[in-house]
């Protein structure tokens, strides 16, 4: 089997992480979400992964490589405009081939992997297999209809009235029957060619769509508008593990992940939490829920349920900073400075709540 992952579209504008323009290179629990899905399609047993890139597809190049650092084999497939994920199917049409695949949007993640459902799908006849989960509010996901066999009778793209609370999530298995219905779809409402449209398309055409119901949790970290939440789910399954250093002097907790080279001196870390690469945690306390990435420097402050990316300082902070996304680059520190004041450099969008 290949795999597929779409990381194409344009740049995102996910607050307060701006600059980052590939949404699916925000971290979540200090790695990107692409990685994980790489991760995820490579446990499955899949070495030769297909990335759709488009307009950020320069960064994503820089960030994935040619896919050595997890033991596969990328190959680039490059879409000039988002013209929908059936679309994006149809353009790797080469790479892919005959062999049956599984499609990752390169923005989703789910609970537990796709290992399990890979194998399914791997030894089964079926044509296809969609991945299905159950929301209170799916009208901003495709929703599928069921039978009362269980069989998929219908498949619609962000209904308004949704027939259902079945969201599809972003993971599709096919073998090479969808090209036939890639090239038979013509673009919906929206000027895309969907993959809703594709698959109910095999469905009417008496292909077998075998719709698999996930248990666990599911992020569309593109549609998040709460990182931290998004955040909190993967920390849940993060382990003790200590490659850097902790001194005699300081309290960890049982679920905290300490990166190379990173170091706790006279601080108090309470899982779950990660602390990146060469970082430095000194005299703090990082709370639960906390995510520190790479190069961060925390002295002399308290930080919980937060997010703080690459190359951050937070230093002599008296009050605790809680519930915050600290991008990177940022500086928060006390300055001795007259006259007594708040002096901020915000970048746009910005969001400050002051005691
Ligand atoms: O996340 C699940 C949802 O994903 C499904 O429930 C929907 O049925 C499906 O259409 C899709 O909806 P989204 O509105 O979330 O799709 P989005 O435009 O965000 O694109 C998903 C990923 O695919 C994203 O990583 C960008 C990439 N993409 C998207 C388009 C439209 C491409 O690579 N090429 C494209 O043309």
């Amino acid at each position: 089997m290949k795999g597929l992952i779409l990381s194409g579209g344009t740049g995102s504008r996910l607050r307060p992480f701006t600059y980052t323009n590939a949404k699916q290179l925000i971290p979540v629990a200090n790695k990107p979400v692409l990685f994980r899905v790489i991760e995820s399609i490579r446990d499955a047993g899949i070495s030769d992964i297909g990335i759709v890139i488009g307009g950020t597809g320069e960064q994503i190049r820089e960030a994935v490589g040619r896919g050595g650092r997890w033991g596969v084999n990328i190959t680039y497939i490059e879409q000039d405009a988002p013209l929908g994920l059936a679309h994006a199917v149809k353009i790797s049409r080469d790479f892919l081939g005959d062999d049956r695949f599984v499609m990752f949007l390169g923005d989703n993640v789910i609970e537990g992997g796709i290992s399990p459902l890979i194998a399914q799908f791997a030894d089964s006849d079926w044509n296809s297999q969609i991945v299905l989960t159950r929301i209170k509010d799916p009208r901003q996901y495709g929703v599928a209809e069921l039978g009362e066999n269980g069989r998929i009778v219908r498949l619609v793209e962000k209904p308004k009235q949704p027939p259902s609370d079945l969201a599809l999530v972003g993971i599709y298995m096919f073998d090479h029957h969808i090209f036939e219905a890639v090239n038979a779809i013509t673009p919906s409402w929206r000027g895309e060619l969907e993959i809703t449209d594709a698959i109910q398309w095999l469905v009417n055409s008496d292909y077998a769509v075998h719709p698999y119901i996930h248990r666990g949790w599911w992020i569309d970290t593109g549609k998040r508008e709460d990182m931290l939440e998004a955040n909190d789910l993967v920390l849940e399954e993060i382990e003790y593990i200590v490659d850097g250093y902790v001194d005699r002097d300081s309290q960890m907790g049982r679920r905290v992940a300490v990166q190379r080279g990173a170091e706790i001196i006279n601080s108090v870390v309470r899982g779950p939490a990660i602390i990146g690469e060469n970082s430095r945690i000194i005299n703090s306390y990082i709370g639960p829920f906390t995510s520190i990435g790479d190069n961060v420097v925390v002295e002399n402050s308290e930080i919980e349920h937060s997010m703080v990316l690459e190359n951050s300082e937070i230093r002599d902070i008296e009050a605790r900073i809680q519930d915050s996304l600290i991008g990177r680059n940022v500086k928060i520190t006390r300055s001795p400075i007259k006259p007594k004041a708040l002096k901020l450099a915000l970048g746009d969008n910005s969001q400050v709540g002051i005691l």
